[in-house]
């Protein structure tokens, strides 16, 4: 395995390209499922859990090909089917119990469980289907649904679910009638998912409000034209942090700044000038950061899913920052983490105080998920001496080429072997000049990236 090294102390300057919306790109791909034939999809980013898709789309028997854009044959399904080995890796796999449903009749999907950032049940998964005529039953932990005739209902949802809101929608395009979704997520994601299906034929009212309307049709056809899969707004603000984390000039393009409103007010409130055009957010800091409070929300909220970075941003803030976490029951693994590095936070249930200091020191640390990871490089970014990031295939699973973005705006940062210790070759996987007398040869140096 591999672990990510950082010296930190050095500004960021320059320019960063945002890649295509992971939580986009998933449920699109597992939504050409809904339409037989061969697909094309364009800013796909590259990364695990898009592998991990594709590979799940080729056990049902849709085989793809990935050459900068993706081609993908859902001509036939053979397995309606997601197990468990799959769904354990990557929850958002349960994603296929709509399309399955709706275009098969029957779908059996490994029960996700829980996972290092909460519970995260699928009940209104379930309500919702079931709603529109599906029927489920669990046995050997895995879910069975079956539906004769999919039938538009009027559906409640408890909470804006995310993949929730997802899977009923891609149902209800092939429902019979009509189906509308009460108090449906409305995150941006969620409106390119419906942009596609509508590009595929789906009748779909109210995209991006808390009410979505589905006028069910009888068939969808293929995206033949390459659809372009959102820039992700949580890898543009993750930069963004980073940026303001280690000061310096920052341009984050190919981005949708409208969708990064909740982080920017919080970053201009932080001491940060942001600078905006179309598809484009610049970040500058000169002077101290300020502590400022979050709270997160379902969209157009601040993201839960930029929650860890900020508070990564926070741990040098000056004064005391309250962060609050609503959506999550259990996503503050990384302040114990940021903690080891000299952060003073204290969380108490879902409210972490954190008090600035003034520099954060380097130190082997874990990451539990994604967004804790990346909060880790941030910090990383701004702590004296090195910093290894252990466990990298979580952000494998979510940021494309983030060792090679965060270099090119100047980071000395590799992505080396876990077994790699000898400082001088760190040091020149890094990039960094060598210290005199120091380590190993020039040969030694084992940067995979
Ligand atoms: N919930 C239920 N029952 C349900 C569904 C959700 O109680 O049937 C609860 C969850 O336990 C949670 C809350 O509702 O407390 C919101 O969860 P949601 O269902 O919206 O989350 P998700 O759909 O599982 C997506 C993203 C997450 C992101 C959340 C919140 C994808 C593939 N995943 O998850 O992304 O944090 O929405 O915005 O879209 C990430 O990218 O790092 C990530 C975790």
């Amino acid at each position: 395995m591999d672990k990510i090294v950082i010296s930190g102390g050095r500004t960021l300057n320059g320019t960063v390209r945002t890649s295509g919306a992971k939580n986009a790109a998933l449920p699109i791909l597992i939504a050409t499922l809904l339409a037989p034939g061969e697909h094309r999809l364009a800013n796909v980013p590259e990364l695990a859990d898009v592998s991990s898709t594709l590979s799940l789309l080729g056990r049902i028997g849709c085989p793809s090909l990935v050459n900068g854009s993706i081609r993908l044959d859902t001509s036939r399904i053979a397995f309606s089917e997601a197990p468990y080995d799959v769904v354990r890796k990557m929850r958002a796999s349960v994603l296929v119990l709509g399309p399955l449903l709706a275009r098969c009749g029957q779908a059996k999907v490994s029960l996700p469980g829980g996972c290092a950032i909460g519970t995260r049940p699928i009940d209104q998964h379930l309500k919702g289907l079931e709603a529109l005529g599906c029927r489920f039953e669990l046995s050997g932990g895995y879910i069975h649904g079956h539906v004769d005739d999919l039938v538009g209902a009027d559906i409640q949802l408890d909470m804006p679910t995310v993949t929730g809101t997802e899977n009923i929608v891609m149902a209800a395009t092939l429902a019979r009638g009509t189906t509308i979704l009460r108090n449906a997520a409305r995150e941006p994601e969620i409106v390119d998912l419906c942009n596609f299906l509508i590009s595929l034929g789906a009748r779909i009212e109210g995209a991006g409000t808390d009410t979505l309307v589905i006028e069910g049709v009888s068939r969808l056809r293929p995206a033949t034209r390459a659809y372009r899969i959102l820039p992700d707004r949580i890898e543009a603000g993750t930069y963004l942090c980073a940026g303001a984390m280690a000061g310096g000039d920052v341009t984050v393009t190919d981005c949708e700044p409208e969708h990064l409103q909740p982080l920017l007010r919080k970053l201009e409130a932080a001491g940060c000038t942001i600078d905006t055009t179309a598809t484009s957010l610049r970040i500058r800091r000169d002077g101290p950061l300020k502590g400022v409070d979050v709270r997160t929300e379902p969209h157009p909220g601040f993201p839960t899913d930029m929650q860890a970075q900020l508070m990564a941003v926070l741990s040098r803030a000056e004064g005391a920052s309250i962060v609050e976490e609503t959506i999550f029951e259990n996503r503050f693994m990384h302040a114990a983490e940021l903690k080891r590095m000299g952060a003073v936070v204290e969380t108490r249930g879902r409210v972490a105080t954190v008090r600035g200091v003034e520099s954060l020191t380097g130190a082997a640390v874990m990451a539990s998920d994604l967004r804790a990871s990346a909060a880790l490089v941030i910090a990383g970014l701004s702590a004296a001496g090195r910093t290894e990031v252990l466990r990298t295939y979580h952000l494998d699973r979510g940021y494309d080429d983030m060792v090679g973005k965060l270099r090119g705006l100047g980071a000395a940062i590799a992505r080396v072997p876990d077994d790699l210790h000898d400082p001088a070759a760190l040091d020149e996987a890094m990039g960094l000049a060598p210290t005199p007398g120091a380590g190993s040869s020039t040969s030694e140096a084992r940067a995979t990236a």
